[in-house]
């Protein structure tokens, strides 16, 4: 029998605790967090993600401010906010809303967040320290995996973890937490030779392509955690993650459903790491 990880459950706990940590702050410093949120264009996703970011600020008693720019925006509109924001004393945390429109660098307007700014982990400041096993800002996605697997009492240290996807928002990241974490780590892609025996080696295997039912039961240990970080939707048009759940979860001692999973946990992250940016800058 496995164990369903419940994502909503240790999200609402991160959340919780973090709305603790602001009261506190607030008490402290006299003053309010503040999250800037940067929309640019009308990606679908995107507008939903920004949404719900903002409703967990007013959960948690962040101030939110939220930008938007057009989808034809130009970079140095973009730069420009960006740089604003960075001056801004009432902020505490930059987020801009990933992908940008086609035309939009992203990677140049990232590097105008200042790395106590940086929220989402992205910077290349963060991500160094992250690699230098350094304290930083780390991705949320990544970093609430950890949250889950500790919230479940699975240890990390010594086991073999099996990334599989390789991108800077999830996979790198996830990697480097696992890899801080002591555990022996095996980042997979699109051009490994043998995944299905790279993944059999996996107790912890988090899975995070981007393919609907990707790791199929034949690709997972006995026993082993399995981590879905995808999120697709099927033909049906229905939420799914990277993993076959129906016939994975049979193998599994833990595994994350989609949705419910590793989803929520990623603003309870944004929010968690916006008070600590809160609390490093005073
Ligand atoms: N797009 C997909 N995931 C994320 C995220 O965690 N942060 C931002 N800013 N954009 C994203």
């Amino acid at each position: 029998m496995y164990t369903l990880i419940d994502g909503k459950k240790v999200a609402a706990e991160v959340r919780a605790e973090t709305a603790r940590g602001v009261a506190a702050f607030e008490r402290e410093h006299g003053r309010k967090i503040g999250l800037a949120v940067v929309l640019c264009g009308e990606d679908k996703a995107s507008l939903v993600y920004v949404r719900n970011k903002i409703k967990a600020c007013g959960e948690t008693g962040i101030m939110s401010y939220s930008y938007s720019l057009p989808g034809d925006a130009t970079q140095d509109a973009l730069e420009e906010l960006v740089s604003s924001l960075a001056a801004d004393d009432r902020i505490d945390g930059i987020l801009v809303q990933l992908p940008l429109p086609k035309g939009l660098d992203a990677e140049r307007a990232l590097k105008l967040i200042p790395a106590e700014k940086d929220v989402d982990g992205f910077s290349d400041v963060n991500i160094g320290r992250l690699a230098l096993g350094s304290e930083c800002l780390a991705a949320c996605t990544p970093n609430g995996v950890m949250k889950l697997l500790s919230a479940y009492g699975i240890s990390v240290k010594g086991k073999k973890a099996v990334v599989v996807g390789r991108s800077q928002i999830v996979g790198r990241p996830m990697a480097m937490l696992l890899l801080n974490a002591d555990a022996t780590v095996t980042v997979c892609h699109s051009r490994t030779a043998d995944l299905k025996a790279e993944c059999l080696q996996a107790d912890i295997l988090i899975a995070a392509v981007g393919k609907e039912g990707f790791i199929t039961a034949d690709m997972v240990k006995e026993g082993a955690v399995v981590i879905d970080v995808g999120i697709n939707r099927n033909a049906e048009g229905k939420l799914c993650g990277d993993v076959d759940f129906a016939n994975v979860c049979g193998k599994c001692s833990y595994i994350t459903p989609v949705p419910g999973g590793v989803g929520p946990m990623t603003i309870a992250m944004l929010m968690h790491n916006t008070l600590a940016a809160a609390k490093a800058r005073g």
